[in-house]
């Protein structure tokens, strides 16, 4: 009775069209954006390899689990963690899991698609040959002259939200399949082409040793928090957004497999994009902490030198939204999901609904460029705290407590039967998911909390 549920909202047509969705909402503005950034501000190496690591050992089986729950309970994450605690006789309290869920995807995506919206201005300025001979200084104005006008962010902001509103009104499976098919691939061609720019730079060697050569020293708790924070929020884990893909994905599709190549593909494209972006940072003397404007401010130095920058340019920014915009639409499919299964409402309604909470939310990211820059609570803007609270702090607790139902709540006998494993790959799964990644976050978060609390 428990096997061949159907979902209410469709079905994947193949293993394929789920991989290149589930890969769509993980390859965004995450690893092309905010890898390179918080790399530079946690001083490189040592960083990228904690990331690394939590990206095996707490994403690869969390992302499994996330998807074996959602195929098993074919609903909304708020609706799969009730039916399957109910059909368990476990404590109602894991619906909860749902809820934060859905929270986090509103928090994320007001300010996510905020700096979709940057890419967009991006974009209409690479179209226009904004950027043709410009050095370090001229692209520190250009961005600058961007955020401080919240008029412009603002008008950004609401073009995404009304764009991802429209495909998530329409029903997720129809056009993503075929946008993120012709997305990946170009993308990756893009990214090999600014890497291959940054060789010309004379910094390669410079930024290489930079991303790759650890220097334990540099590498704080709150770095190690970060990294991990990161290793949720790029893989799309711990708030729903793979779950409720994976309750679109067919029964006889290998749960394993999917997982390895979407984390795969993922993190091939940050390191590309740490490796294209940090012998620019590196050739032109800029910093490599310059924050949240840090693509946005080398970039365009390599597009306004290269030839043929103007096309490249221009393919790179429509890459960048078409990324953005798969992401966005995945974080706000529980929410709609379950509007629909719980408030009867069709489609558009409840997408009307996710924008306009989303587009209001918003608007706090909007004015953290400019009119409330010097507002701050623990030193941080309304931005940049909205993006610690969800990254570091709700998306790893999210992914806890995912890994405890897969691990200790739900019965050996169903993750087994869903995951398909032999004896050895699933004891690995078994043990990572049981142990390893709920002690890690865990340590991880302790770790933090000791130093607040004591110095
Ligand atoms: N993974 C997306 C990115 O890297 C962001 C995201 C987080 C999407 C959580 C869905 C859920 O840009």
């Amino acid at each position: 009775m428990t096997k061949n549920r159907t979902s209410l909202h469709g079905q994947w047509s193949s293993r394929w069209a789920f991989i290149l969705a589930a890969t769509g909402s993980a390859v965004g503005l995450g690893n092309i954006w905010k890898f390179p950034y918080i790399t530079g501000e946690n001083g490189g190496g040592a960083f990228v390899l904690i990331y690394l690591i939590c990206i095996a050992c707490i994403g690869i089986p969390i992302m499994m689990a996330e998807i074996l729950i959602g195929r098993r309970g074919r609903r909304s994450p708020i609706n799969t963690m009730r039916v399957l605690s109910r059909e368990g006789h476990h404590h109602p309290a894991w619906q909860y899991l749902g809820w934060i869920g859905v929270l986090a995807g509103f928090l994320i995506l007001s300010y996510y698609s905020v700096i979709a919206g940057w890419a967009l201005a991006y974009l209409f300025r690479a179209v226009g040959g904004v950027f043709n001979g410009v050095g370090a200084e001229r692209a520190g104005e250009i961005f600058a002259a961007l955020i401080e006008d919240p008029e412009r962010l603002l008008a950004w902001h609401t073009i995404f939200v009304v764009m991802t509103m429209i495909v998530v009104a329409r029903g997720v499976q129809g056009g993503l399949e075929r946008a993120v098919r012709f997305l990946m691939p170009s993308l990756f061609l893009l990214l090999a082409l600014l890497v291959g720019y940054a060789m010309s730079t004379g910094s390669f060697s410079e930024g290489i040793r930079f991303l790759f050569t650890p220097d334990f020293s540099r590498l704080t708790p709150a770095a190690i928090l970060i990294a991990m924070g990161h290793a949720f929020f790029t893989l799309s884990l711990g708030m729903g957004a793979i779950m409720v893909y994976g309750s679109y994905l067919p029964d006889n599709a290998s749960v394993t497999h999917t997982s390895v190549v979407i984390a795969a593909a993922d993190t091939l494209v940050a390191l590309l994009a740490g490796m294209a972006i940090f012998p620019i940072v590196f050739a032109h003397g800029l910093e490599p902490g310059a924050g949240p404007g840090l693509i946005f401010q080398t970039l365009p130095i390599a597009f306004g030198n290269m030839p043929g920058g103007w096309l490249f340019g221009t393919l790179f920014f429509i890459l960048l939204v078409f990324a953005a915009w798969t992401s966005a639409i995945s974080l706000i499919e529980p929410a709609v999901a379950w509007l629909v299964e719980n408030r009867g409402m069709t489609r558009v309604m409840a997408a009307v609904w996710a924008g306009v909470v989303t587009w209001l939310t918003g608007l706090g990211t909007v004015f953290s460029f400019n009119l409330w820059a010097d507002e701050k609570l623990f030193g941080m803007t309304f931005f940049d705290l909205l993006d610690f609270a969800t990254a570091n702090v709700i998306l790893p607790l999210g992914g806890l407590f995912i890994a405890l139902f897969a691990g200790w709540t739900l019965s050996r006998g169903t993750t087994r039967g869903e995951l398909k494993l032999g004896e050895t790959g699933y004891r690995i799964w078994y043990i990572l998911v049981r142990y390893v990644a709920p002690l890690a976050v865990s340590a991880i978060f302790l770790n933090v909390i000791g130093i607040l609390r004591f110095g």
